[in-house]
């Protein structure tokens, strides 16, 4: 089959196309997907980078997520058939064997959830992991009926999501932490922009002077003591990038597929209430272009591989 393999780790130059991979089987308890597309979330390339507790098999197929149609269903799978519309977030610890970046993904038939109606197949592909990591964190949080929301990092894969998430689980507003060149995208998602760095915690205080009911942090890097500065006196927050943060009395995250959620976030987008945004889709033989797009670390939106018509 076509996919993107690589043999070492290192940087996207790793990276090769090849025609004659080797197909993933079906054991029990496991589907296999005919992959239409698939997207790029900075642990695939940290993941290619090499991570020792995210070990690989070379060769190796990057990619957790994956859009497309189930091929192939394995021995005790209930719930899903040939031909069904999915999409999944195959990642270690529940026995992914193989990649998205392919023709082919094999995963546990509990990390599947229904493709979203109103979605292109590129914009399912760039869906699982960014779109579950937004719910998950918010649901985390505790996000309710009419607070304000601050989301750190809130023009990237995971931010653009959140913040619209955020409102559609009741937020009355949304305060999104980018540089400034992402400040007009993030009013058109009904997220009040503020610049990271220096002066973040007086700009908050500036708009939400009786501080924030819930922060979000998508980014790490220290911004954990300005989350502390702007809550509000009975505020939560969590992290996806700080594991620390429990420390201080937030929650951490580490996604996780499930049907409930999958299916919760379809209703969002076919409601019209989520859209997804791509910053660029990227054939599957330019798969180390799109890393390196996602290593700039300045996206906007998500970034998607398209893999098969
Ligand atoms: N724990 C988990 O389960 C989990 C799940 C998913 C992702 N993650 C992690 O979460 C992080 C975000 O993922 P992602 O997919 O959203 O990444 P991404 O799409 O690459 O995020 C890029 C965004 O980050 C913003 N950004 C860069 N530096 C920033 C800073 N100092 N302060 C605020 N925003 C900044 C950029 O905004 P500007 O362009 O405006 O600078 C850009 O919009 C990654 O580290 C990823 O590995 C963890």
């Amino acid at each position: 089959m076509l996919a993107i393999e690589y043999t070492e780790h290192g940087g996207p130059e790793v990276l090769h196309l090849s025609d004659a991979a080797a197909e993933p089987t079906v054991g029990p308890g496991e589907v296999r997907i005919a992959v239409k597309a698939s997207s790029v979330n900075p642990v695939d390339w940290k993941i290619v980078k090499g991570r020792p507790d995210m070990p690989v098999a070379f060769p190796a197929i990057p990619g957790r997520d994956a859009a497309g149609v189930v091929e192939s269903v394995g021995e005790g799978v209930t719930g899903w058939s040939i031909g069904d519309e999915v999409v999944t977030y195959g990642h270690e610890g529940r026995g992914v064997r193989s990649g998205g970046y392919a023709e082919l993904m094999t995963v546990p038939a509990d990390a599947l959830g229904p493709k979203p109606r109103s979605l292109t197949w590129d914009e399912a592909g760039a869906l699982p992991c960014a779109g579950l990591t937004a719910y998950q964190v918010l649901r985390l949080a505790g996000v309710g009926e009419g607070d304000t929301v601050m989301v750190h990092a809130a023009a990237g894969g995971v931010g653009h999501l959140a913040v619209q998430i955020a409102r559609a689980l009741g937020a009355g507003r949304v305060i999104g932490t980018a540089s400034a060149p992402n400040h007009e995208f993030l009013r058109g998602l009904r997220a009040e922009p503020v610049t990271y760095g220096d002066g973040l915690v007086d700009q908050v205080r500036a708009l939400a002077p009786q501080g924030v009911d819930v922060v979000v942090d998508l980014v790490g890097g220290g911004v954990a003591d300005q989350t502390m500065a702007v809550l509000a006196p009975e505020g939560r927050h969590a992290s996806i990038t700080d594991r620390q943060i429990v420390e201080r009395g937030g929650h951490y995250l580490q996604v996780a597929a499930n049907r409930a959620d999958f299916e919760a976030l379809g209703e969002l987008f076919d409601a019209g209430s989520v859209k997804m945004v791509l910053a660029a889709v990227f054939d599957l033989a330019d798969a180390a272009q799109a890393f390196r797009l996602s290593q700039t670390r300045h996206g906007r939106g998500k970034i998607a591989i398209h893999v098969s018509a």
